[in-house]
Order: structure tokens, then sequence, then C-alpha cells
């Protein structure tokens, strides 16, 4: 409260809005209270004062499937592992990777108490989780006559794992659910009379008809206020219709948003600072308010980038947009711990009035950062703002680069900045090594910028292979695979591994580190494995978390590149055709190779930063400068 009225003093948006719902399997998954306590005071200091609290539900759900009458295994048999809760609780998912261990709720659900406590105490409020309509098929043998349907496949999953149940709004066992789960959950965690749920994310309605449309959207607040009378529903109904803009036309837009009685609902534009919906909505028609959101990043994938521009500019257009009903900025990335820069400055914006000069904005933040004026880090950070942070057009939010990505003759790397920025920003940083070596943020960015021109390198080296390849010049093909294979790519893992933030390690240890039982402990390092690789059990989502990590380079990466290589190199000596589709077949075997390798990573750096940087540059800088022009 204290936070809100400040806010309406310094006439800023009233609220600064926190999490998306991927955030939650992407980052948060493995955490511990700990960790969690970190991420609350981070919150309070950047002003959050509406965030997700979406643990633990699965422990309520549990109870409420039980008491509607299915057995253990129907609840087992629909739900998913932990790293894939996010997609199971919008009905993108089932079965997948799970079943859940009755462990694990339980844990989640101290942690819940816990994470509650401490965002009431610095007053934000909490959004719940309530029902959204997706059901277990189970239901339907319980009650053989409810009136549900099979949502479409999504993404690239069969029926098999996707294809939910989806509940008629009008059946009144949607009410029934609705309010069973609301009381249960009220029951365990009170509530602030603020819900969120997702019916639609990334999955086209059975119908366009707006009175279907808004007769889903008045049935699940229906039974958000069945519950307690009064409730505030925060949907992201903006993101979904800029996720399928085919199908999400205005009057869709509007009939969804308007089953809702007006006042009663709060919009988040989830990726307003690439899509805004409230652009070509005319602010969601006036009603109801909506939050502009930078959702920045997909996947929590490491790589330098940004839209600082649009950032910048975006939160202002809003409000002075004609007749703009904007009420808050918000961050929502898909994943978190990269690229703080931007969250920083999106954050402060939240409590400007205006646009921040942002080559002032970014020499301030390299002094607060490393607690020092530098100006060799101050001239790099202008040169990475300008560059990767400087994305404009055709814009990347995901890592798509070689490096992370199933290797193929047909890879472009496109880059929307010039590398030699980055090489340079890359020198001027490592530069300033004498004065700020002792900054833990120097360290890590140095690192970040050491990993992003490595990155580049092996684009490079990816060019040359496949030009190798295609002029049928062996030697060339030999010394470049060599290179990445032999030495860039180790090099690059050795980096990693010497900072406790890019260690594959630290993932894995702490997704055992919540199993009850050694069982547990391997169900979910594979689950966590799964998660920054294959996404499903065929590569169904293949590295789209994909992550930069010490031990993941090494054991997935660079293995890939290998047998890459080693098949190219077998074609031109055999004379016989290189053929993806083969390839990928015998690449299949090996990405799933690491998720059962049963190999333990380091949870501790291990290796000299400072002295694995200067070995990379002094390698690889006079080469990198050449070929960046
Ligand atoms: C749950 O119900 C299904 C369907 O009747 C049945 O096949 C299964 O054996 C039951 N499981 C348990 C644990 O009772
Ligand atoms: C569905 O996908 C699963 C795993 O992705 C696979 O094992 C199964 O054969 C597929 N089923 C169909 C009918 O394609
Ligand atoms: C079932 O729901 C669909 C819409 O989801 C509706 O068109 C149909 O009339 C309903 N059937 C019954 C028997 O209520
Ligand atoms: C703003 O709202 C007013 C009152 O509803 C309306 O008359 C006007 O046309 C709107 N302006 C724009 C640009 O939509
Ligand atoms: C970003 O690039 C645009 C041109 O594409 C330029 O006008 C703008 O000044 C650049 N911004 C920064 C911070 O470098
Ligand atoms: C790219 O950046 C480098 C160093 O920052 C600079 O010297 C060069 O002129 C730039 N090239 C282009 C095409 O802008």
């Amino acid at each position: 409260p204290g936070v809100i009225s400040d806010a309406s003093r310094l006439s800023v948006p009233r609220f600064r809005y926190y999490q998306n719902v991927c955030t939650q399997s992407y980052s948060f998954v493995w955490w511990d209270w700990p960790r969690w306590e970190r991420e609350i005071d981070w919150m309070a200091l950047h002003g959050i004062n509406l965030a997700l609290a979406f643990t633990g539900q699965e422990a309520v759900w549990q109870r409420v499937y039980l008491s509607l009458g299915l057995n253990q295994s129907e609840i087992d048999e629909y739900v998913t592992g932990p790293a894939f809760l996010a997609w199971n609780r919008m009905g993108n998912l089932h079965t997948w990777d799970g079943p859940l261990p009755l462990s694990w709720n339980l844990k989640q659900l101290y942690l819940q108490y816990k994470i509650l406590e401490r965002m009431r105490s610095l007053g934000m409020i909490p959004v719940l989780p309530a029902f959204a309509g997706h059901v277990p098929k189970g239901l339907l043998r319980v009650f053989p006559r409810i009136n549900a349907t099979q949502l479409r496949s999504w993404s690239s999953f069969n029926c098999t794992y996707s294809c939910a149940y989806l509940l008629d709004p009008g059946d009144p066992m949607f009410q029934v659910i609705g309010a069973v789960f609301l009381k249960e959950l009220i029951r365990e965690f009170g509530t602030d009379h603020v819900y969120g749920a997702d019916t639609f994310n990334e999955m086209s309605p059975r119908s366009s008809d707006p009175a279907y449309l808004s007769g889903i959207s008045a049935a699940v607040f229906k039974s958000m206020t069945g519950a307690r009378g009064r409730a505030g529903w925060v949907g992201a109904q903006g993101g979904l219709a800029g996720s399928q803009p085919d199908f999400w036309q205005p009057a869709q837009v509007r009939a969804l948003l308007r089953g809702v009685p007006l006042g009663r609902m709060l919009v988040l534009d989830l990726f307003a600072e690439t899509q805004p919906v409230y652009q070509r909505t005319e602010s969601f028609f006036g009603q109801p308010p909506f939050i502009w959101c930078m959702l920045h990043n997909f996947g929590g994938n490491h790589g330098l980038f940004g839209t600082v521009e649009s950032v910048n500019q975006g939160p202002f257009d809003a409000r002075r947009f004609p007749n703009s009903t904007m009420v808050g900025t918000g961050l929502t990335p898909e994943g978190i711990e990269q690229n703080d820069m931007v969250y920083e400055l999106m954050s402060e914006l939240g409590w400007r009035q205006a646009p921040v000069d942002l080559r002032q904005w970014v020499a301030d933040y390299a002094t607060r950062r490393y607690g020092a004026r530098n100006a060799g880090a101050a001239q790099a950070w202008q040169l990475l703002l300008r560059s990767a942070y400087n994305c404009s057009g055709l814009c990347v939010d995901h890592n798509h680069s070689p490096l992370v990505r199933r290797p193929s003759l047909h890879m472009a790397p496109q880059l929307w900045y010039n590398q030699s920025d980055v090489y340079e920003a890359w020198r001027l940083l490592l530069g300033a090594a004498g004065e700020l070596g002792a900054s833990p943020t120097y360290r890590y960015d140095l690192v970040d910028v050491t990993r992003q021109a490595a990155q580049q390198l092996v684009s490079d080296y990816y060019l040359e292979i496949q030009r190798a390849f295609q002029k049928g010049a062996l030697p060339e093909l030999l010394t470049a695979g060599g290179v990445l294979i032999y030495d860039l790519l180790p090099e690059l893992d050795s980096l990693l591994a010497s900072d406790g933030h890019f260690l594959l390690g630290r993932w894995l240890e702490q997704a055992r580190a919540t199993a009850a039982s050694a069982k547990e402990a391997e169900l979910y390092d594979r689950d966590a494995r799964n998660q920054v690789t294959l996404w499903g059990p065929n590569g169904n989502i293949l590295d789209y978390a994909n992550k930069q990590l010490g031990g993941l380079v090494l054991d997935y990466y660079r293995v890939r590149w290998s047998l890459f290589v080693s098949a190219l190199v077998e074609s031109l000596t055999s004379g016989i055709p290189f053929h993806q589709e083969k390839f990928n077949q015998a690449v299949f075997q090996v990405e799933r190779g690491f998720i059962y390798n049963g190999k333990r990573y380091p949870t501790q750096p291990a290796g000299d930063t400072l002295e694995i940087v200067r070995r990379i540059f002094l390698k690889y800088y006079p080469q990198a400068m050449r070929r960046g022009q």
C-alpha cells in the first residue's frame, strides 16, 4: 500500500508487475526459500507491487481432484514433470515427464506459504491461480455426461501429451470445479482477491464466435468470484492476442475481454516492446485497463540482446496514446538471470515521467554496477548499447545462434549489429580488469561479453566449415572444424565453468536437492536436462530453452558439432552425399545421450576467470576483429 500511494503522488502508473507464467518453469522451478527470498527482495527494491504467486497449486489440485472422485493414477497420468508444469497449468501439456511425486507438492506448498507471507509483508499483491477450464481425462470417467471437448494439439506435441480437455463454460461442473479449487486455495493461502488464469495460451479456441469467447471468460470470472464475492482477474489476453493474431481479430479480443464485468479485469500487454496489442485495439477498447510489459526473453536463453529504444519509448507512447488505459509497467520474461541491464532499465522506467537519455543512463549504470567509474568500462557499455542491445526491425528475443542449434548446412547466422562493437567492448572491458577485477558484477559481465564474442566466433567457424564443405576442400574443413571442436568450444566451456552463474551443475543439483529420494533425484535431474535441450520426448521444441552453461557446452553442444564435422568429413572422403535427415537421427541419439549420461556436474566454479578470458582474448581477438570488419 505504501508503494502504491507514493506512486500516485509521483503520478507514475500505479502498478509495477512482474513474472510470466513460464518464468515459473524456466527459472524458479528448483528454487529453495533462500533463493526465493533474494528474488522477493529484488522485487521490493524495484518497486514491484503486483506479481504472480503460482507456486504450490498442484498440492491444491491434488486434493480437489481426489474430492471430485478421480483416483491417484488418473491424477498422475495428467500432471507433468516439474520443469514443464507451466504448460500443464495452461492446458498445453499433460503426462509428459510425470508423474509428479507427492513429496513435490508438499514442499511447494510450504514454499508458497513463505513466498506469500513475504510478498504481502512488503506490500505486494500476489496474483493467485484460478480455474481456467482444463480438466484431466479422468474427470470424464467420473462424470460421463459433462460437456468437455479436446483442444487441438499444442506446438509439435501430439495428443499423447497435449490436446487437453476443456470444459464447456456452460456446463454446471465448470462453476463447481472452479469454486472447489478456490475454496481449497483460499483455505490454504488466504487471498488478495486477485487471480490469474489462461485458457488459450498459444491455442486457438474451438470457435471464434464472440458469444462463445465471452462465455468462456464470463465463466472463468464467475468461478473466481464464487468463493468470496469479489475478485479481480489479471489476464495475459494481450499476449495471447499477439501470439495468434490471425485468430484474435479485434472482435475476438473484445469478446473475450467483455465477458468480464467492467472494472474487474486488468490485461497484460505481454510483449509490448515488440508487438503491442493496445495499439491495434484502441487501448483494449477503453476497458479493461492494461499494463505495458516488456517480455524481452523467450526460454531464458543466454545471449546479449535487447530493444532498448522501444523499451525506453514504449511506456510513454502508451501513456500518451489517445484515451490510454495504461495503468502500469511490467516485466514478463519467460526466463531470468540474463541481460541484467535491460531489466534495470525497464524497472527504472516504471518510475519515470519521460524516457531516459540512454547513453547517459548506461554510463551511470556501468558506474553503479561496478562500484567505480572506469572510462574503459563506460566505453564498453556504449558499444554494447548501440550494438547488441539496440535491436530494431528484425529483432531477436531468443538465441538462434548456430552455437546452440542442431547443426545443419542451412543455417544463416543473422546479426542485427556490428560484431566488432562487441569485440571492441570485450577488449575495453578486459582492459578494466586491473581496476574492477574485484567486483563480482564486473567479472560476471566479463564472462558474459566473452561468451558473446565466442558465440560470434562459432558462427564464423560454422560459415567456414560450410564453405569448405561446399568447395570440397577437406584441409580447410579439418582446420575450421578442428579449431571449433578442440579449442573454441572447450575454451568457452572452461570460461563458463569458472563462474558460478554459468554452471550446469547448479541447475541440476538444485533439481536434485528438491527430491525426497534417490529415485526422485534421478527424475528431476532428467527433467531439468530435458527442458534445456530436447524439450519433449523427441526434441519437440528442440533447444528452445537453450543455455550456455559450463558442462552443457562441452557435453551437449560440442558433441553435436563434433558429430556434424565428422559426418561432413566422411561425406567428402567417401563421396557419399551428406544427408541431413540421417544426421538428425544420429544426433538425436547424442542429444538423448546427454540427458541420460548419468554424469554429475560441479556446483562450484573452477579456474581463474581473468586468466581464461586473457587466454581466449590473445588467441582469438586479432582474427575476430579481422573477421568482424
Ligand atoms: C483408477 O481408475 C481407473 C479407471 O477406472 C482404473 O483403471 C485404475 O486401475 C484406477 N486406479 C487406481 C489406483 O485405483
Ligand atoms: C505421439 O508422440 C509420442 C512421443 O512424442 C510418440 O511416441 C507416439 O508414437 C506419437 N503418436 C502418434 C499417434 O503419432
Ligand atoms: C457442449 O458445448 C458446446 C460448446 O463448447 C456447445 O456448443 C454444445 O451445445 C454443448 N452441448 C451440450 C449438450 O450442452
Ligand atoms: C476517446 O474517447 C472519447 C469518449 O469516449 C471518444 O469520443 C473519442 O473518439 C476517443 N478518441 C479516440 C482517438 O479514440
Ligand atoms: C539505435 O539504432 C538507431 C538506428 O537504427 C539509432 O537511431 C539510435 O540512435 C540507436 N540507439 C542507440 C542507443 O545507440
Ligand atoms: C563496426 O565497429 C567497429 C568498431 O566498433 C568500427 O571500427 C567499424 O567502423 C564498424 N563498422 C561499421 C560497418 O559500422
